[in-house]
């Protein structure tokens, strides 16, 4: 008999992006989950579940078993840094660049950098690998205030069109990682129950490549 396979998508912009490559891979939920409030939904597939999670939260449930599979952002997995998961595949969707920005022509940082960002261990690893000393400090969101408030002189974020640094007189400087979602896998689960995990992840493969003829 076939075990339970427990799918952890992350909620949001990936999700209205994953949903079609999982209905092309023949993986449909068995009701609207954007008109439900529930968190978790039986599928086509009587052994396959989806669990809708807040998007930092995948690695977690998935690093720890409970999930068997997740869908997140690199930019997340970059930042939970969790052991026990292989990156199975590069969905190729919500593709976005880590990035640092600043106020548009403001002069270089005579002493210690302060940064803000979502991303503070990235953005730790990336300074200091850069040899530059950096003061990181937490943000939950709206990054692009920090600099123009003063409370850092640089920013790590997230920037597709470059709309929102635009518009607050920011510029975007260094490129740190080009982001896009990937399929992540716990490790143990790979090997129990990889005669089931194989097909899903053939199918999630020419899904995607299936898009990027279209
Ligand atoms: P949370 O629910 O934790 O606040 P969030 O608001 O960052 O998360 P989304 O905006 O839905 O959630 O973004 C989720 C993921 O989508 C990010 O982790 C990143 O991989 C990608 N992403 C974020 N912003 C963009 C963007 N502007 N363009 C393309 N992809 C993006
Ligand atoms: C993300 C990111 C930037 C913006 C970049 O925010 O944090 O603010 O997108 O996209 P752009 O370069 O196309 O303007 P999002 O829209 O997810 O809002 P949130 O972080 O407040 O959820």
């Amino acid at each position: 008999m076939s075990k339970t396979l427990t799918i952890a998508l992350s909620k949001g912009r990936i999700l209205k992006e994953t949903l079609p490559l999982l209905e092309k891979a023949n993986i449909i939920p068995a009701e609207d989950i954007s008109k439900s409030r529930k968190l978790i939904f039986d599928t086509n597939h009587e052994n396959i579940k989806l669990v809708i999670l807040r998007a930092t939260d995948v690695p977690t449930y998935v690093g720890h078993g409970v999930a068997d599979f997740g869908v997140a952002g690199k930019d997340v997995l970059m930042e939970s840094n969790t052991s026990n998961i292989y990156e199975l595949l590069d969905l190729e969707i919500a593709k976005c660049r880590l990035m640092t920005a600043g106020v548009v022509g403001a002069p270089a940082t005579t002493g210690r950098l302060k940064v803000a960002s979502k991303f503070t261990t990235t953005a730790k690893e990336y300074f200091a690998q850069q040899g530059i000393q950096a003061d990181v400090i937490k943000l939950y969101g709206a990054m692009e205030l920090a600099p123009i408030m003063g409370l850092a002189d640089l920013i790590v974020d997230i920037v597709d069109t470059g709309n929102t640094l635009k518009a607050n007189g920011l510029e975007a400087r260094d490129l740190i990682a080009d982001i896009s979602t990937r399929l992540v896998v716990n490790k143990a689960a790979y090997k129990t129950k990889y005669d089931q995990i194989q097909p899903i992840m053939e199918m999630l493969q020419s899904a995607v490549e299936g898009e990027r003829k279209s």
